[in-house]
């Protein structure tokens, strides 16, 4: 089966599970799951059973699609992601977001736990990404282009949306969270990287790394839909004393930022 009736088969698999009509579909990162609990939810659809789709396999990633609605945003979230490190190829790492448009997505928001490499970032800092480096070994685009999916050549000069960012913006200030925006560097990972190599990535024009996001947001823009995206700082790694990071450090770094995370985009998905 092409890539495109295989989207076609899971998208109409999950249309029979759930009747939400998703507009706005979000990707929840390491330990940001506290959208689960605010979502009116309508339909849960483990991974297991959803055709076509790869069963997620890192701690902390619970594996499911929660179809409901955030106010009166009609939504889906996939509650655990798929990183390229986990040996998934770059299309099964970005499948979900094409069933998102066969299900009627219009706008993706995406969340992250990322390294800081701009050395004036705290950990536990908001990041909206205004832009990105991919430095990821594999693209998601590559092979054949199936112009139903979208263009051979996919314009990236503006792959964050302009006015979601000034909306979040608006919102953090309302709220008096303070956020960065910054540009988002990815990464195959699984290694955190090396002091060195957090110098190197801040002098590329990174202010935060990571493992994840890049290849999604390629699709969803590939696929023309707006995006919006946004990292939690959970390690700094930009200093003159070399500094140890772990996965646990990055876990509960992300689960102390969570609850303003999860505010922010609550009030942006009811504001769409
Ligand atoms: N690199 C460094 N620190 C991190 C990362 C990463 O990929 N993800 C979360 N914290």
């Amino acid at each position: 089966m092409t890539l495109y009736d295989r989207i076609q088969a899971t998208a109409s698999f999950i249309r029979e599970k759930t009747n939400t009509k998703p507009t706005a579909g979000i990707i929840l990162g390491s330990g940001l799951g506290g959208l689960v609990d605010i979502i009116e939810r309508e339909a849960t659809i483990p991974y297991s059973e959803i055709p076509n789709f790869p069963v997620s396999t890192v701690e902390g990633h619970s594996g499911q699609l929660i179809f409901g609605k955030i106010g009166n945003c009609p939504v889906m979230l996939m509650a655990g992601r798929f990183h390229y490190y986990e040996g998934y190829s770059m299309e099964e790492v970005t499948f979900p977001v094409r069933v998102m448009k066969a299900l009627g997505v219009e706008t993706v928001i995406v969340s992250n736990a990322a390294g800081g490499t701009n050395p004036g970032f705290a950990i536990g800092d908001l990041m909206i990404i205004k832009d990105h480096i991919n430095i990821c070994p594999e693209h998601p685009l590559r092979g054949p282009n199936d112009e139903r999916l979208g263009t051979r050549f996919p314009d990236m000069s503006k792959a964050y949306d302009h006015g979601l960012i000034a909306l979040a913006k608006e919102i953090a200030a309302e709220r008096g969270i303070s956020v960065r925006t910054g540009v988002y560097i990815g990464l195959q990972g699984p290694t955190f990287e090396t002091p060195a190599e957090y110098r190197m990535l801040h002098i590329l024009g990174a202010d935060a790394v990571g493992m994840s996001t890049v290849a999604e947001v390629i699709v969803a823009r590939h696929a023309d839909m707006r995006v919006f995206a946004i990292s939690v700082i959970t390690d700094i790694g930009v200093s003159d004393v070399p500094i140890t990071i772990t996965h646990e450090e990055v876990l509960e770094a992300a689960n102390a930022a969570a609850p303003k995370m999860a505010g922010l985009v609550e009030e942006l998905v009811k504001r769409l």
